[in-house]
């Protein structure tokens, strides 16, 4: 008796919890809203440390932070959502958290291509982007397979960046742009294939749309909020090009902490800059 009661009380209580965190969504989203937020998401190890845990439950911990952050930003129409999920520097951290993320990962791919998954009702279409190269083979055809269930999907876009880092984005976007160039203005110096020695500058010029046509986050705008928590100030090789004018915030919280009030602030702080950002993006 006693757990039916409980049951009921948890039920009642979550409908409650859900009721406040649809007016407070509706509040926030009569402001000036983002199309586009970046996250860092930092701190899941401290997060598990701090209460005597194994590092990956923090990563764990980590990805229910991740989950109902979404749905906030999808239910507040926010359309773009970029996330840091590891980085190409992260793959010299010892084998068995690379394994135990690499691992986590795979699992949550797979439930996301089971139907009636959160991205799959929500309409979300998701693109991960970096190195895909670098993804142990069964993440890599997972993340493959999603990406192209989630194809069609036009109602949010979550940019998943795992094997990234800006500097190698913007390498892989210059070899890409000269390789390009070269190819359309037949100019294979000697016969050579462009990237070769004999191939100059002269020949293949790069302008900045070709630099910007060939970057991995090509399919969305630049970021309006990127938002890093566990109170660290640094980009850390992310987004370097692309947050160029973008509001950078920085959250005391750890990621698994961040809630709803977390990032509600920060939306609150974006709508409050808003307008002198605006006014900068004008003036360039
Ligand atoms: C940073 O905290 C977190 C990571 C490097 C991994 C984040 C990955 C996930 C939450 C899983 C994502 C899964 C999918 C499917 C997208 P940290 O390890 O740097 O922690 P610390 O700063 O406290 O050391
Ligand atoms: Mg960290």
């Amino acid at each position: 008796m006693d757990g039916v009661a409980d049951g009921a009380f948890s039920w009642i209580y979550g409908l409650i919890c859900n009721f406040f965190r649809k007016i407070i969504l509706s509040i926030v989203s009569a402001g000036p809203m983002p199309t586009h937020v970046a996250m860092i998401m930092d701190g899941n190890r401290r997060f598990a440390r701090y209460r005597k845990m194994k590092k990956n439950s923090g990563h764990r911990y980590g990805f229910q932070s991740l989950v109902s952050t979404l749905r906030n930003c999808y239910e507040l129409g926010i359309k773009y959502v970029s996330i840091y999920a590891f980085s190409i520097d992260n793959f010299n951290r010892k084998p068995e958290e690379v394994g135990g993320v690499m691992d986590l990962m795979h699992e949550k791919i797979e439930d996301a291509l089971r139907e009636g998954s959160f991205i799959k009702t929500f309409g979300v279409k998701v693109q991960f982007v970096g190195k895909l190269e670098l993804l142990p083979e069964h993440v890599r055809s997972s993340a493959d397979k999603l990406m192209k269930e989630t194809a069609e999907n036009t109602r949010g876009m979550l940019s998943i960046c795992v094997c990234y880092t800006s500097t190698d984005e913007i390498a892989h976007s210059v070899q890409e742009a000269f390789h390009e160039n070269c190819i359309r203005s037949g100019k294979f110096l000697n016969g050579n294939e462009c990237g070769k020695s004999e191939a100059n500058s002269d020949a293949c010029p790069i302008t900045l749309a070709d630099l910007e046509k060939h970057m991995y986050m090509a399919h969305c705008p630049d970021p309006d909020i990127l938002i890093r928590t566990s109170g660290e100030t640094r980009l850390s090789n992310f987004l370097l090009w692309q947050a160029n004018s973008c509001y950078l915030h920085i959250s005391r919280a750890l990621w698994p902490e961040f809630s709803l009030r977390y990032l509600v602030s920060a939306i609150l702080e974006y709508q409050r800059v808003q307008p002198y950002l605006e006014k900068i993006k004008k003036k360039q």
